[in-house]
């Protein structure tokens, strides 16, 4: 039988290269954006019968249960859906904060929440969060996005532990400085000392998050739970 694939922010750089590559593999999947569907629109014209559409914002618990109910029978989940956030520790408000905590890792916890009890019927799941290098360095300036991505660390830990013995495996891909996506908010001064300091002197190739995610949902992989996987290009080891 088919499998559904969730990727939430498939509105997304990385969200949409994956997207299209696990149709290429033939799954079904159910792409979710909030603020620009035109791009899972126009997938959506060419695939009809491989996607369902799903525009909601998960910021808040109405559009997490509309995302859910559409994603009802999803045994793959991709939580591509994240906002940066620039503020030093001492300045940031409370509510940029919360904001940056509740899209970032508590939306992709609920999400998944929803979506456990199918997997656990059908005695098999994966579930993939994204992380970032920025929470496995220390990066003046990222208080908030710091801490929602080092969060999904412990997540992916405990529900790996708590789900194995249901054929589930939870992971994280925790991401460098990719060729694609958010990096389009960096300005290009940065971009390029980033560039200076990456041993492979240029910018993550998003094509080894989807070799990486093919990996993970493979069969094979089923030995492969709990663990953070850097794609980064040797800036963090
Ligand atoms: N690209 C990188 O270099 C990099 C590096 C480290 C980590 N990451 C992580 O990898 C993931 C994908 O990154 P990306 O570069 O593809 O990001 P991106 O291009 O900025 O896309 C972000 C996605 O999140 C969605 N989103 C934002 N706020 C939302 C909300 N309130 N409700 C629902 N959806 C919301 C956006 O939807 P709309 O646009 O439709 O509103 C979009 O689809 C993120 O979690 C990011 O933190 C990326």
């Amino acid at each position: 039988m088919t499998k559904s694939v969730l990727i939430t922010g498939a509105s997304g750089g990385i969200g949409m290269r994956l997207a299209k590559a696990m149709i290429s593999k033939g799954y079904h999947v159910v792409l979710h954006g909030n603020q620009h569907m035109e791009a899972i629109s126009d997938l959506g014209g060419l695939f009809p019968e491989q996607i369902t559409a799903v525009a909601a914002d998960i910021s808040t618990e109405t559009g997490i249960s509309k995302l859910s109910q559409a994603a009802g029978d999803c045994v793959v989940v991709l939580h591509c859906a994240g906002i940066p956030s620039a503020g030093i520790s001492w300045k940031i408000s409370a509510e940029e904060f919360r904001k940056v905590n509740a899209i970032n890792y508590e939306a992709p916890f609920f999400i998944s929440q929803q979506l456990i009890p199918a997997m656990r019927s059908k005695g098999w799941g994966r579930i993939i969060f994204f992380s970032s290098i920025v929470a496995q360095t220390g990066i003046p300036g990222t208080a908030a996005y710091s801490a929602s991505k080092s969060a999904l660390f412990g997540l992916t830990r405990t529900m790996a532990s708590e789900l194995a013995s249901n054929g589930i495996t939870v992971n994280c891909i925790a991401p460098g400085y990719m060729d694609e996506g958010m990096i389009r908010e960096i300005p290009e001064a940065m971009r390029e000392q980033i560039i200076a300091r990456t041993p492979i002197s240029k910018l993550s190739d998003t094509e080894g998050i989807i070799k990486m995610v093919e990996l993970l949902l493979s069969e094979e992989s089923n030995s492969i739970t709990g663990q953070v996987l850097s794609v980064n290009g040797g800036l963090w080891m």
